[in-house]
C-alpha cells in the first residue's frame, strides 16, 4: 500500500548514487539535501557491482553508512533492488545472459541493462540479491520504498535468444493450449505456415520477408509479460519480507514494448520517467500526456515523478538546456496533472561515464555558483506550501481510449499504409487539452461509466469484449468520438468481415468499403456541411456508407467528392461520432467540441500555450494555470472568488501571467472550466523575470 502521508509533504528528491563518489563527498551531500528540501531519495539503482563484486561476496558496509547517514539527516531511501546492470562477472560466467537481437546479434559488455529475462542463472542471482538487501534493510527507519529494478525495456524490450524462444513456447502454449487453436489464431493457411511441433514455433527473428502478423503481436504481448515475470520474482520477494512498504518500477510514459496498464496492477503506486525534449515545439504537451497516462494506469491514483532532468540531458543530438523557470513551470505541471513526487536525475551530476554531461540537482560548479541549484532549492522551497496537493483529484469527463495490443497490432508490418499510433494520439489529446479538458487514457475494457465522452484516435484491433464496452457506453447515453481504421481486428489480428468497422458499424449507423490511402503530394478537403468551413486531410480518406448516420462533413477531390467524411448518429440513449480520414489538429479540435458540447461538457478555448488543469479537494476546487510559453505574457479572466492556494489572498478578476508563470487558484464552489477567459497572449518579454 502506497501512503502519501508516510512521506514528509510532497516527495522531493533525486537519484543518488554515492558509490560514484569519495566518502568525504556524502557528508556534503546530505546537508545540501537538506538544504534543498529533499526528502526521498533512490539509492543504488546501479550498484550491483558494489554490493557483490564476486559471485555471493555482498558488501554492504558502505550502503549501510549512506542508509544511516541519510537517516540522520531526516531523509528517506527509495531503496532499489540494485539489478538493473548486472555486473561484468555475471556476462563473462553466462555468456549466454547477454540478449540478443532480432538479426542473431549478441549485445555485449560495457553499457547496462545486459539481461536475457529469461537466463536462469540470471533470475535466480536478480532473487539472490533482492533477497540480500530486503533482509539487511528490512529494518532500517530509513526505508521508505522500493524502486525494482530500472526502467524495464528502456535498452532491451525483446531478446531473442533460444531461451527466449523456449519461454515464448511456455506462454503459447499457455494461451492456446493446443496447436490447432494456435495455426487457427496465427492464420497459418496463410504461406504454407502451419505448425505441426511446437518446437517448430521461432520468435519472429529477421525473416526473409514479413513474419506472421500474429506471431509478431503475439511475441510483443510475450516480451512484455516476460520482463514482467522477472518484475514479479523481485516485488514477490520484497513483498514477501516487508509486507508493509511500497513498491514500484519507473516507467517511461508511452513506451512501446510494455503493456503498463497491465503492468501498473502489479505496483503498489506508479511512478514516472519523463524527459520532454525543452527544444520541442509544445514539450508540455509531451509531458502532459504521459502524466494523465500515469495517472489514468491506476484509475486515477496519484503518482511519483521519479526523474526529470534538473536542466539538460545527454543523449540527445543537441541537448537544449532548461532555461530558467522551465523546471519550475514543468515540476507545477506534474503537480497538475497528479504527481504527489517530484524527483530528478540525479542528486549530482557525474564526473565520470556516459552521463556525466547530464545535469544534476548538484552541478559540477558545485551549489553556490550555480541557478540550476537555487532553482532547485527554491522549488523545495515552495513545494511545503503545496503539500495539500497531494490530496487532490483530477474528474475527468473525458477519455482517450489507449490500448499496447492496439500499438502494436496497428504498426506491424503490410498494412494499407504505415500507419503510426503515437502521431494520432498527440493531436486529439491536444485537441482536447486546448480544449480545457482533463483528460483520462482508458482501456477499451476499462470502466467507461464515468465519462460523458469517450475519443477513439485509433482502434484498429478491437476485441469483441471491446466493442460491446463501447457499444454499452453509448447505449447508456454516452457520446463516442471515433477516428479512422477503427475496430477493424480482432484480437488475433483477423479481418472483421461484413463492412469495416463490423462490430461498431450499427453504433456509428455506416459501413466503411474501402480506404483511400493518400501519397504525401496528394490533397484532399473535407468540409462541414453546417458552416462551409474546409479543411484539409491527408495520408488518409474512406469509402463510407451511411445506413441511418446523419452526414455532417464531406469530401471534396477525387472519386469520393460529395461523399461523407464526418458523421453522427444517435444510438440507445448516446450517439456517436465518426471521424473518416486524417483530418488537422484544427478538423479535430472543432469536432470534438461540438461532440462535448452536445454532450453537456464545459468547453473552454485554450491557446497552446497555457496548461490548464482543474482539480477537486473535498468540495473545493483548484485551478492550475501554467503559461508555457517563453517569451509572451498571458491575459486570464478568472471565475469569481477565487483565492491563492499558497496564502488564501483574494484573487482579482483578471491577471497576466509572465511567461513561464504560474497560478494556483482556489475556490470553495464547483467552478466550470468555462468560466475562464483567456483575454489576450499580450506583449513578448524575457522569461524568467
Ligand atoms: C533514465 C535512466 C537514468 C538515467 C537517465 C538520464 O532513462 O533511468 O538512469 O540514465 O535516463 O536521462
Amino acid at each position: 500500500m502506497f501512503d502519501i502521508h508516510h512521506f514528509d509533504g510532497i516527495i522531493y528528491g533525486a537519484d543518488y548514487n554515492p558509490e560514484q563518489w569519495p566518502r568525504e563527498t556524502w557528508p556534503e551531500d546530505a546537508r545540501l539535501m537538506n538544504e534543498a528540501g529533499v526528502n526521498l531519495v533512490s539509492l543504488g539503482i546501479f550498484s550491483w557491482a558494489h554490493l557483490e563484486a564476486r559471485p555471493g561476496h555482498y558488501n554492504f558496509d558502505w550502503l549501510d553508512e549512506v542508509m544511516d547517514l541519510l537517516h540522520q539527516h531526516g531523509i528517506g531511501v527509495n531503496l532499489a533492488t540494485a539489478t538493473a546492470s548486472p555486473p561484468p562477472w555475471l556476462s563473462l560466467k553466462y555468456p549466454d545472459s547477454k540478449p540478443v537481437t532480432a538479426d542473431g546479434i549478441r549485445l555485449e559488455v560495457g553499457g547496462r541493462q545486459l539481461y536475457c529475462p529469461s537466463h536462469p542463472a540470471f533470475r535466480s542471482h536478480v532473487r539472490q540479491l533482492t533477497e540480500q538487501i530486503a533482509q539487511r534493510y528490512q529494518g532500517h527507519p530509513a526505508l521508505k520504498m522500493w524502486h525494482v529494478n530500472n526502467e524495464y525495456g528502456c535498452h532491451v524490450d525483446q531478446c531473442f535468444c533460444d531461451l527466449c524462444a523456449e519461454e515464448f513456447r511456455t506462454w503459447l502454449r499457455g494461451k492456446y493450449g493446443t496447436l490447432d487453436a494456435l495455426n487457427f489464431a496465427w492464420g497459418t493457411a496463410f504461406w504454407s505456415q502451419r505448425y505441426g511441433d511446437w518446437a517448430e514455433i521461432q520468435p519472429p527473428r529477421r525473416a526473409p520477408t514479413y513474419a506472421n502478423p500474429t506471431q509478431q503481436l503475439d511475441w510483443r504481448r510475450f516480451s512484455s509479460d516476460n520482463l514482467l515475470t522477472l518484475y514479479r520474482l523481485e516485488a514477490g520477494v520484497l513483498q514477501q519480507i516487508t509486507p508493509h512498504l511500497p513498491v514500484t518500477t519507473n516507467f517511461l510514459g508511452f513506451l512501446p514494448g510494455l503493456d503498463y496498464f497491465k503492468w501498473a496492477q502489479e505496483e503498489d503506486v506508479v511512478s514516472l520517467d519523463a524527459y520532454p525534449d525543452p527544444s520541442g515545439s509544445r514539450p508540455h504537451m509531451e509531458a502532459g500526456m504521459s502524466y494523465d497516462l500515469m495517472r489514468s494506469l491506476r484509475g486515477g491514483q496519484r503518482w511519483i515523478l521519479m526523474e526529470q532532468a534538473p536542466s539538460a540531458v545527454n543523449w540527445r543530438e543537441r541537448n537544449t538546456l532548461k532555461r530558467p523557470g522551465l523546471m519550475r513551470l514543468l515540476n507545477h505541471q506534474a503537480l497538475a496533472h497528479g504527481a504527489s513526487g517530484l524527483m530528478f536525475f540525479q542528486w549530482r551530476a557525474s564526473r565520470a561515464g556516459a552521463e556525466k554531461y547530464h545535469s544534476g540537482m548538484v552541478q559540477h560548479v558545485g551549489p553556490d555558483r550555480s541557478r540550476v541549484w537555487q532553482e532547485v532549492k527554491a522549488l523545495g522551497q515552495e513545494l511545503k506550501s503545496l503539500r495539500e496537493l497531494t490530496e487532490a483529484r483530477l474528474p475527468a469527463r473525458v477519455a482517450v481510449m489507449f490500448d499496447w495490443n492496439n500499438w502494436w497490432a496497428l504498426e506491424i508490418d503490410s498494412k494499407p499504409a504505415a500507419l503510426k499510433l503515437m502521431p494520432l494520439v498527440q493531436k486529439w489529446y491536444a485537441a482536447l487539452r486546448q480544449l480545457g479538458q482533463n483528460v483520462d487514457f482508458v482501456h477499451p475494457e476499462g470502466d467507461l461509466s464515468g465519462y460523458d465522452v469517450v475519443a477513439l484516435p485509433n482502434q484498429y484491433l478491437l476485441a469483441a469484449a471491446g466493442a460491446q464496452n463501447i457499444r454499452s457506453f453509448v447505449e447508456r447515453g454516452g457520446t463516442l468520438v471515433s477516428g479512422f481504421f477503427s475496430g477493424i481486428v480482432d484480437e488475433h489480428e483477423h479481418i472483421q468481415l461484413g463492412g469495416y468497422p463490423a462490430l461498431l458499424s450499427d453504433v456509428l449507423g455506416l459501413w466503411i468499403e474501402e480506404w483511400l490511402v493518400m501519397q504525401p503530394h496528394e490533397e484532399q478537403q473535407m468540409q462541414l456541411l453546417s458552416s462551409g468551413k474546409t479543411y484539409g486531410v491527408q495520408n488518409w480518406a474512406e469509402v463510407i456508407h451511411v445506413t441511418g448516420a446523419e452526414i455532417l462533413a464531406t469530401f471534396q477531390q477525387d472519386f469520393i467528392a460529395g461523399q461523407p467524411a464526418v458523421t453522427l448518429h444517435p444510438f440507445g440513449a448516446g450517439q456517436s461520432y465518426y471521424l473518416g480520414g486524417d483530418f488537422t489538429e484544427e478538423a479535430v479540435t472543432d469536432l470534438l467540441e461540438q461532440a462535448l458540447t452536445q454532450a453537456d461538457v464545459p468547453v473552454c478555448r485554450v491557446p497552446e500555450s497555457l496548461n490548464v488543469t482543474l482539480s477537486a479537494l473535498g468540495d473545493d476546487r483548484v485551478l492550475h494555470l501554467l503559461n508555457v510559453h517563453p517569451t509572451q505574457s498571458l491575459q486570464v479572466g478568472l471565475p469569481e472568488g477565487g483565492t491563492r492556494f499558497e496564502n488564501g489572498a483574494p484573487l482579482p478578476q483578471a491577471i497576466t501571467l509572465p511567461p513561464y508563470g504560474v497560478l494556483l487558484a482556489r475556490y470553495s464552489r464547483a467552478v466550470r472550466i468555462n468560466e475562464l477567459n483567456i483575454v489576450a497572449e499580450a506583449s513578448a518579454r524575457l522569461a524568467g523575470r
